[in-house]
């Protein structure tokens, strides 16, 4: 039989299959909470214009509520025939409360109404993924304090470079997550217009009152282009690039996990909680955690290289093309909540072995420069010069098997006369890392204020 909402222009019904690809109720009942919310607002502006009486008005909010507490109850069943969420809570609405049920639609359409849904659901997920940031930043802080001024390597090729301090290493991540935090706090902003009001594609010719409408339901402003709110779905790709660049960090973080938790780097310790053993090797305790959250950015990036290619040459205004929006994006939005819970989890209960990142941080010639730059400022050289003198000396040091620290100081004039006593004490990583001393270096003094600071800011 032909649709309900539509049948008028309809001799016949869609064929079953039909059914089966335009129907999005499959995952779009996961807006439930906000058609209901937007309905409200609409019901009740509406009867504030004068456009529906408030007694319609009173029935269509009260007669929502009851859906609404039918949905979260699980006493509601969801009709692929009524194909999305909006027809399907306007259908019970219907048989709830009758003919006033039929007036909610006045002025609006499920373009402008599917627009504002999303952006209510997405704009959540901004402040899901802020809340799940600043754990998350709290976890390294703690790390960072616990361990200041602990001495590790620091690598670049994953060779080691120089000696840098854990406390360091782990504000890198705080670093990174704040610049997170912060686009997913800017585009929440940009966001937070409301579409509400837009109808199909060019406004409406009922005097509705959109800036009503946008205050109730906490947006900043009504949006300024009709044709634009209900084509737009930047909202949606800020989002997941803001969770793509997200995911990448954390996908850093999780390789270093790795690689420290190895037997052969044994840098940390990833407790019982975030690991796995093997069915077969008894010895095996496998970062699976970590593993799974190196592999999440391949979801979230595939989900916004999809709705870009959903949305790339879509002409104005709506297209069902947009339907495809959201499963990309609630998967995403899920995958992300819970890297971000696993990650800050597995942070939390994460042991540095001080001694090992201690050796560590000593071998591999790691105070190299250190000692190019004390011939510079003990004897003059030109950087260029104390960077050969120097290589010399790791050469020296390596056929010996030693390092530079192991090689006398007859070993050392032999290959510059200038060199003193003095230099050996440049050699030691604990020097090392207090010389770094400038703005934003790994020396403890530095890594000291740059805790302090952030404490006050996740206070
Ligand atoms: N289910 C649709 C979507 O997700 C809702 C909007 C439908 N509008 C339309 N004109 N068919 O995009």
């Amino acid at each position: 039989s032909a649709n309900q909402m539509w049948g008028g222009r309809f001799a016949s019904g869609p064929d079953a299959i039909m059914t089966a690809i335009n129907a999005s109720i499959g995952f779009d009942q996961r807006l439930y909470a906000q058609d209901i919310a937007g309905s409200r607002a609409h019901a009740a502006m509406l009867a504030a214009t004068g456009i529906l009486t408030s007694t319609d008005a009173e029935a269509i909010g009260e007669g929502l509520l009851t859906v609404l507490s039918e949905i979260e109850a699980g006493n509601f069943t969801f009709s692929t025939a009524l194909e999305d969420i909006h027809m399907n809570v306007e259908s019970r609405l219907k048989d709830l409360i009758g003919a006033p049920a039929g007036r909610l639609h006045t002025a609006r359409s499920r373009n402008d109404q599917v627009a504002v849904d999303f952006r209510l659901w997405v704009r959540d997920q901004c402040d899901a993924a802020i809340s799940g940031l600043t754990a998350l930043m709290r976890a390294f802080l703690a790390q960072a304090e616990a361990g200041t001024d602990w001495v590790m390597p620091g690598f670049t090729h994953l060779q080691t470079a120089q000696p840098v301090t854990w406390g360091h290493h782990m504000l890198a991540y705080v670093e990174m997550l704040a610049r997170d935090k912060s686009r997913f706090e800017d585009a929440r902003k940009r966001m937070n217009e409301c579409p509400l009001g837009a109808a199909a594609l060019a406004g409406t010719s009922f005097p509705i009152d959109r800036h009503m409408t946008a205050k109730a339901l906490g947006f900043d402003r009504p949006t300024a282009n009709s044709l634009d709110s209900v084509s737009d779905r930047d909202f949606a790709l800020e989002f997941l690039s803001a969770s793509s660049i997200c995911a990448m960090h954390l996908s850093r973080f999780a390789e270093e996990l790795v690689i420290w938790s190895s037997a052969q780097f044994r840098f940390v310790k990833l407790s019982d909680k975030w690991t796995t053993g093997s069915s077969i090797m008894p010895q095996k305790k496998n970062p699976d955690a970590a593993e799974l959250l190196r592999a999440k950015l391949g979801r979230i990036l595939g989900a916004t290289v999809a709705l870009f290619t959903i949305m790339k040459g879509l002409a104005l205004t709506y297209s069902k093309d947009m339907q495809e929006d959201k499963e990309q994006v609630f998967d995403a939005a899920d995958t992300l909540m819970l890297a971000l819970a696993a990650m800050t989890g597995m942070v939390g209960d994460m042991t540095a072995n001080r001694e090992v990142l201690a050796t560590s941080a000593a071998s591999g010639f790691s105070t190299a420069t250190d000692l190019a730059d004390w011939l510079v400022r003990a004897l003059n050289l030109p950087f260029r010069e104390a960077h050969h003198v120097t290589g010399t000396l790791v050469a020296l040091a390596e056929s010996k098997g030693c390092d530079l620290p192991d090689l006398s100081i007859t070993e050392m004039k032999s290959v510059h006369d200038g060199i003193t006593q003095e230099v050996y004490s440049v050699l030691g990583v604990e020097n090392s890392v207090r010389s770094r001393t400038s703005y934003g270096g790994t020396s403890p003094d530095c890594v000291a204020k740059q805790i302090a600071r952030w404490k006050s800011l996740l206070a």
